[in-house]
């Protein structure tokens, strides 16, 4: 789909289709104002007959409306004539979901007309774009009848008032392209079944991404078991030690900036399949797993995003990868295993594999001298207890970065919200026989927390951010697939610091 922006009369359009909103209570927008005149007051007469009271989500689809020269206009009832962002949201969704449903290729908006509390035309122009991307995604590899749905939408212009609005609809054009391109990119890496995307699938989707990219733009590293054991990485391993297919640690550097300037490192917990090991889950519990490696493709997509803008930052994407396995070899509950930091770790729980993947991850971090650290994880089932469908969890070692984080979240719509890592909680990490547990030997609830706690303990070095995305990285209920978040909530936090 193509998106452009231009300065547009809504009576004199060729378009297919132009949308325009209707507010409570049948009060007319300025542009269904004007094709209102140029109909010689058609749309009031539909008003007064009560077709469209301008509600919330109410559509009407005219076709042939005198004095008009576009095939169709779509009436929006926007409610409120202020909206709120997450109405804004809603009804773009709703809209883009009409739009595939109707033969239209070429359509205008005017919903950019529309008054959102606090938001300008750019943040509506990228909401729009993230909405329609979102609606024509699909995923169907491994569908032997490839009758892809052909979307008849291709082109949406969104009208801008004058040129400082084309300045920002253009640059959100651009920049919500780059992110929906992004988003593609973590939902199609995270829906493949785990029989396909394994550690060593995820490595060859970062050798491919960085040959596409360039060499002198981004660079791969895989390290091997070998070089892991010669790390000292005894968490990763011990992790791994279960599975027949290896374990990768994939590093992908994007250098925009020069040398000089400290890079930021994101680090994707990249899980492919996660049965608990010897922990095992219960069945129902293990349905989903394959989007453990969900943090992992959030970082290939932040990355893509971020080089398709060509951002002027270093950016360093650490990915630790492997299955977690039941086996003759797998850990077992109470072993004691040496992290790369030198801690040592009693494994209470072998289902809680994430922190440990992670803690020798954050810990070889420390090698690239980072401005920040945040690391995306789906890490614990509790998060979705805590926070339900709508914001991550978020728990960080820096006020500022965490601040930065939550702005992001809030300005994006990809919220996350902040929990605390006290040193109450830190207790319950208490090993009678190694230096910490990786669970509580007894339960004291608080089990997102708890994990950021135990990640905590090896990102002392530099300042951290700990994204649980458990809840947030795939769809809620009965809807399966990835969501692609946090893709935006980062890309928004890496361009406020530019
Ligand atoms: N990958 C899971 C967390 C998870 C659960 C993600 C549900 C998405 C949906 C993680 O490795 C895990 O098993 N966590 C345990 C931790 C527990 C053993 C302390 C959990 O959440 O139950
Ligand atoms: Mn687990
Ligand atoms: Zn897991």
């Amino acid at each position: 789909m193509d998106f452009n922006v231009k300065s547009a009369h809504p009576e004199k359009q060729r378009a297919d289709c132009i949308i325009v909103a209707v507010s409570e209570p049948r009060r007319l927008s300025r542009a269904a104002d004007i094709i209102n005149q140029a109909s010689k007051g058609y749309l009031t007469s539909l008003l007064k007959r009560g077709e469209l009271e301008g509600k919330f989500g109410r559509f009407l689809l005219l076709q042939n409306i005198p004095g008009i020269t576009a095939g169709r206009i779509l009436l929006v009832g926007q409610g409120k004539e202020t909206m709120t962002e997450s109405a804004f949201r809603d009804l773009v969704a709703r809209v883009a979901l009409y739009l595939n449903d109707i033969p239209v290729s070429d359509v205008l908006s005017f919903l950019t007309e529309v008054e959102v509390k606090d938001r300008d035309i750019g943040w509506k122009i990228q909401q729009s774009i993230l909405a329609l991307r979102a609606s024509q995604y699909r995923f169907d590899d491994f569908k032997s009848s490839k009758s892809k749905k052909i979307f008849s939408l291709k082109q949406m212009t969104f009208h801008v008032a004058h040129k400082k609005e084309a300045l920002l609809g253009e640059k959100a054009c651009e920049q919500g392209i780059a992110i929906a391109n992004g988003i593609k990119l973590t939902k199609d890496l995270a829906n493949v079944p785990a029989n396909v995307c394994n550690p060593s699938y995820l490595a060859k989707q970062a050798k491919d991404f960085a040959k596409q990219h360039g060499k002198d733009i981004v660079s791969c590293a895989i390290l091997e078991e070998k070089e892991m054991k010669a790390l000292g990485m005894g968490l990763l391993l011990s992790v791994t030690q279960g599975s027949t297919t290896p374990a990768k640690l994939i590093t992908l550097e994007y250098r925009g900036a020069k040398k000089s300037v400290k890079p930021i490192v994101l680090v994707g917990k990249g899980i492919t399949f996660d049965t608990g090991g010897n922990s095992i889950k219960v069945p129902p519990h293990m349905v989903g797993m394959k989007y453990d490696m969900c943090g992992a493709a959030t970082v290939f997509g932040v990355m893509q995003a971020a080089i398709e803008l060509e951002l002027p930052l270093n950016l360093i994407g650490v990915i630790p990868s492997c299955e977690n396995m039941p086996g003759a070899n797998s850990t077992r509950p109470e072993d004691i295993v040496t992290s790369m930091s030198g801690l040592t770790v009693e494994i209470l729980n072998t289902d809680a594999e994430g922190r440990l993947i992670l803690a020798d991850a954050l810990t070889y971090s420390e090698r690239f001298q980072p401005a920040a650290v945040i690391d995306i994880a789906t890490l614990t089932g509790a998060c979705q207890l805590a926070l339900g469908p709508y914001a991550s969890g978020l728990m960080s070692n820096n006020d500022e970065l965490a601040k930065s984080l939550l702005q992001a979240g809030q300005q994006s719509g990809d919220r996350a919200w902040q929990l605390p890592l006290w040193d109450e909680y830190h207790e319950a990490l208490k090993s009678e026989f190694a230096d910490i547990s990786n669970v509580p030997f007894s339960d004291i609830g608080a089990r997102t927390v708890v994990a950021g706690c135990f990640l905590a303990k090896f990102t002392q070095k530099y300042p951290w951010a700990h994204l649980d995305v458990a809840n947030t990285a795939t769809n809620a209920g009965s809807k399966r697939g990835a969501t692609g978040r946090p893709v935006t909530l980062l890309m928004q936090y890496l361009l406020d610091i530019l």
